[in-house]
């Protein structure tokens, strides 16, 4: 889109969430904050709205996106529920944890969500301005992260801002986001749960409220988890992971007690990780020089983190 736009920035306060609900209903793009990332929003049953969010991400348009709600009543109305997605939303919204289910019939979300799958994926953020948002435009809001497709995710606004700034009506502006890795993705719309996508709440913790293990997605299959791209979450420098040490010229990305430019928690502590993990790559990327990673515990939230920082240092094309 050629086209250049004002920015707003709103406070969550009244006034604020009720100029971005009414930004939402009039088809425009709202960033705002979620307490995994920052998401980039539009009304999920406006398809020209929802398009226009893969226009301004530059997102490829068979990955589909997380349709936004305020309530497991308003999830309803849009998938056929079952009993995996009452324990889950239960135990675990509003949260970190989006579902996949089932479209119901009368849905009213744009195909461009689905990018034309039969299933939809729905989530409850916790984020006390992003409910009163939702609540307040009434229906389902579609929000993939608010950064340019493949760059690093935002978690703060001006990280948003620095990506989106001119191409979007308005950030609703609430802080930092606590849990700082997208949600997980729990597939329940087959045999069994499946997890889809790591994220900020831990496997383990799911598992432990469902009683039986998650199935693991077939990284071979896309309908699986369409659209998770090997590079992704890039920052703009070279990035090399579990590293020993660091060369010169190179930047050290650290976890635990060491020497390093920017520890994601230097007592070790995975939740603490997650939530800088973003900002450090952000702000070590602004120096312009590789990054070398320490090595991440492969356990709880440990795995969300590895899977960002692979992608991260993935190949490009
Ligand atoms: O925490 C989050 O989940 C953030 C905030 C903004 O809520 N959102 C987010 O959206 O991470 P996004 O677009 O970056 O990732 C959504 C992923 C897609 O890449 C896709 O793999 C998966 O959700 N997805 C969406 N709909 C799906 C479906 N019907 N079946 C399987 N996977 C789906
Ligand atoms: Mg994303």
């Amino acid at each position: 889109k050629a086209t250049s736009e004002q920015t707003l920035r709103l406070a969550p306060d009244a006034a604020g969430i009720s100029q971005a609900a009414d930004f939402l209903r009039d088809g425009r793009l709202v960033a705002f904050a979620t307490e995994t990332v920052y998401g980039l929003g539009a009304d999920a049953k406006n398809g020209a709205a929802v398009a226009s969010i893969y226009a301004t991400k530059g997102r490829p348009s068979f990955n589909p996106l997380i349709a936004h709600v305020a309530d497991v009543a308003m999830a309803q109305e849009l998938v056929e529920w079952n009993h995996w997605a009452d324990v889950l939303s239960a135990a675990f919204w509003p949260g970190p944890l989006t579902l996949v289910l089932p479209l119901r019939a009368g849905h009213g979300v744009s195909p461009l969500v689905t990018a034309g799958l039969s299933t939809l994926a729905v989530r409850v953020p916790a984020q006390d301005a992003a409910r009163r948002l939702l609540t307040a435009v009434g229906g389902p809001v579609a929000a993939p992260s608010a950064n340019p497709s493949g760059k690093i995710s935002p978690t703060t606004a001006a990280h948003v801002a620095a990506g989106l700034e001119g191409k979007i009506a308005a950030i609703l502006d609430d802080g930092a986001c606590g849990v700082g890795v997208e949600s997980t993705i729990v597939g329940l719309a087959g045999d069994a749960p499946m997890l889809l996508r790591p994220g900020g709440l831990a496997a383990e913790d799911i598992e432990a409220a469902l009683g039986q293990p998650l199935v693991l997605r077939d990284a071979a299959d896309p309908l699986t988890a369409p659209g998770q791209l090997l590079s992704h979450y890039a920052p703009n420098a070279r990035v090399r992971l579990n590293a020993t040490s660091v060369a010169s010229g190179e930047l050290l990305l650290g976890f635990g007690p060491m020497d390093c430019d920017l520890n994601l928690s230097d007592t070790g502590d995975l939740a603490e990780a997650a939530a800088n993990l973003f900002g450090h790559l952000h702000a070590l990327d602004a120096r312009a020089l590789p990054i070398a990673v320490a090595a991440v515990p492969e356990t709880g939230l440990g795995v969300a983190i590895n899977d960002r920082l692979r992608r991260a240092a993935a190949p490009r094309d």
